[in-house]
């Protein structure tokens, strides 16, 4: 069996965050890169001094980065150039390192619209019920907004619920509304159950059997809460690796210029996951 070995020509691209040590995104990248026979590989980088890991980047030649918490927001001051949709988000997740030009743009929004479609198909018919006002949820409400779905957005804190659904032409609710908003479709994007907040949802399960798909962006546990609820309702349901994967699919298209290995790459998402099945 031939291995792969990296050479002088190997180009590497890798993950900036902190912490990093237990992201799937070498993983999925890794995979996708040795299943097309790419010299290339992918790497995680813990960074807490951000400014010097991207003049590091600049001067190593890194090819492209992804980019998590607690870096989305503050990477963008230090990149040479940020596209449209990166800007509307206000959260880069990808940088691409254009002949020394680093410039940012932000997949999270394609992999949450794809996700959802898979299992929705088109949403411009759609009435999407958002939980959470953070940063996810921007992205979230960006790409329902291009797809041209109704966007409803409930959050703890009603004034960021508010502030976000004015600029993408929303309407905003509290929780204790919820038995009133009408929606086929709900994302959960709080933390709110995730490991330790197990046994946590912001829905009350006598309010699911309204909605007929809920997806949760969490995938640690991969079923939340408010997925076995939804399940029990019998709603469809989307877990958070569906947008994980699909943000990496939009990565590396946009890196590589090559259509990405998506079953290679469910397949790694699949055995990391495994004992949490
Ligand atoms: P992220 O970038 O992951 O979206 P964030 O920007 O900090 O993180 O946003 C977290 C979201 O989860 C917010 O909508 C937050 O609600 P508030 O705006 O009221 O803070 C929501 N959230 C976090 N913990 C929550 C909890 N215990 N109950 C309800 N909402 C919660």
């Amino acid at each position: 069996m031939d291995i792969w070995m990296p050479d002088a020509a190997t180009s590497l691209y890798g993950i900036i965050g902190h912490p990093v040590g237990h992201s799937l995104s070498p993983l999925l990248h890794n995979r996708a890169l040795r299943a097309l026979g790419l010299n290339c590989v992918y790497l995680a980088f813990d960074v807490t001094d951000l400014e010097g890991a991207l003049s590091g980047i600049k001067a190593l030649g890194i090819k492209g980065l992804s980019v998590t918490i607690p870096h989305k927001q503050s990477i963008m001051r230090f990149l040479d150039e940020i596209d449209d949709v990166a800007k509307r988000i206000g959260a880069v997740n990808t940088v691409l390192n254009k002949d020394g030009r680093l410039i940012g743009t932000n997949t999270d929004w394609i992999g949450a619209v794809k996700a959802l479609e898979e299992e929705a198909g088109r949403l411009d018919t759609k009435k999407v019920l958002v939980l959470g006002a953070g940063g996810s949820a921007r992205a979230v409400v960006a790409g329902l907004a291009e797809r041209g779905a109704r966007v409803l957005i409930a959050n703890r804190t009603l004034e960021k619920a508010k502030d976000l659904a004015e600029q993408f032409d929303a309407r905003w609710y509290s929780f204790d509304e919820l038995p009133d908003v009408e929606a086929s479709i709900v994302v959960n994007t709080t933390s709110v159950g995730m490991a330790p907040d197990l046994e946590r949802s912001l829905i009350p399960s006598d309010l699911l059997p309204k909605y007929a798909i809920i997806m949760d962006i969490v995938y640690s546990p991969l079923k939340t809460k408010l997925l076995r609820d939804a399940e029990r309702a019998g709603c469809k349901t989307i877990n958070g690796l569906r947008m994980l994967l699909y943000q990496a699919v939009a990565q590396f298209e946009l890196w590589t210029g090559k259509p990405a290995p998506v079953k290679e790459m469910e397949h790694a998402l699949r055995e990391a996951m495994e004992p949490d099945k």
